[in-house]
């Protein structure tokens, strides 16, 4: 596998294994299609202040002026807590949980999936085919870095729906570029359920930080109370959730609890002593003086289930 970065738009799916390239402040990101790659400045990425923030932490340690390092603080640690008229579990949530395991989940797959899948699995395998590590909305992909390297006898797919996400610069990365790992662009919607009808069970499996849709009537765009969630859970494997709001935790690990039949552990946490926040929203979270909240469940996996007979066990 080419070590420096692949990309390949023309498969309509985009896979990048990312390349360390953090020459002044320059990355190496894809031109366009077809594998290749150019020099450019990275854009700014004001959506989750990653790279923004790593362009001023470099500001600040150059020039530690105090002016310096209030606007460094306004523009990144400035997240504002979830707010929902919620004050405990949605009260449709055991309803909503059940539908979904009762009911084959029958949504086409994207026209782009096939190759997105085939192409990330196939990276996996030519590395190998290590404990499969699924990072699921992996945004810029710094969760997919720090789990490569902490698993180095793993392998890490990092899935995200955002193109622009996956392939913006990684300068900000400082650390040794690990091997064994794929950032795919792909909806996870799709990619949960060819995972599963290709009967392969991730050894673990994070959802860090996912978009938490805090509003009453969106209960079911959140990831416990969608379709989908019965197959994530039969994948099995130790999943791992984290939230800054403690309600989609709570419901996280009663949708869990209700599906795999094994209680996890719900606990608020933060990352101690020298351990790095895993993510750039867990490093803003943090600043802003969030409280983070987890669950943590090892599932049970099902193979030689098809998604049909899931619904019916
Ligand atoms: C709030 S961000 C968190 C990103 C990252 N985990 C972090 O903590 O910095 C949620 C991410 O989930 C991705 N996402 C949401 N729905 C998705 C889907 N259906 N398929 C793939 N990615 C999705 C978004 O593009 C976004 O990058």
């Amino acid at each position: 596998m080419n070590v420096t970065a692949r990309y390949n738009a023309g498969l309509t799916g985009a896979l990048w294994r990312g390349c360390p390239g953090a020459d002044n402040g320059r990355a190496r990101v894809p031109a366009r299609a077809g594998g290749e790659f150019c020099h450019r400045r990275p854009r700014r990425d004001r959506s989750n202040n990653g790279e923004f923030r790593g362009f001023f932490a470099t500001r600040v340690r150059e020039c530690p002026s105090l002016i310096t390092r209030l606007f460094y603080f306004r523009m990144f640690a400035n997240s504002r807590t979830v707010a929902s008229a919620q004050t405990g579990p949605h009260d449709k949530l055991a309803a909503l949980v059940d539908r979904h395991r009762d009911a084959v989940f029958r949504k086409p797959l994207a026209a782009y999936s096939a190759g997105a899948f085939d192409a990330a699995i196939a990276a996996w395998r030519n590395a190998g085919a290590a404990p499969l590590i699924i990072d699921a909305g992996c945004g810029v992909g710094e969760s997919t870095l720090r789990l490569a390297t902490q698993f180095p006898d793993h392998f890490v797919i990092g899935i995200d729906q955002s193109e622009s996400r996956i392939v913006r610069g990684k300068d900000w990365w400082g650390g040794e570029w690990p091997e064994n790992f794929v950032w795919v662009r792909a909806d996870l919607v799709d990619f949960w359920r060819q995972l599963f009808e290709a009967g392969i069970r991730p050894a673990r499996h994070y959802l860090l930080y996912p978009n938490p849709w805090p509003k009453i009537g969106q209960l079911a765009r959140r990831w416990h109370a969608h379709a989908v969630f019965p197959t994530v859970v039969a994948l099995g494997g130790v999943l791992e959730c984290r939230s800054n709001w403690d309600i989609y935790i709570e419901e996280m690990a009663l949708a869990l609890e209700w599906l795999g039949g094994v209680q996890p552990v719900v606990e608020a946490w933060a990352p101690e002593g020298d351990v790095a926040p895993m993510t750039p929203f867990e490093r803003k979270y943090l600043a802003s003086g969030h409280g983070l909240h987890r669950c943590v469940v090892t599932l049970p996996s099902s193979l030689d289930v098809s998604l049909d007979s899931l619904a019916r066990e």
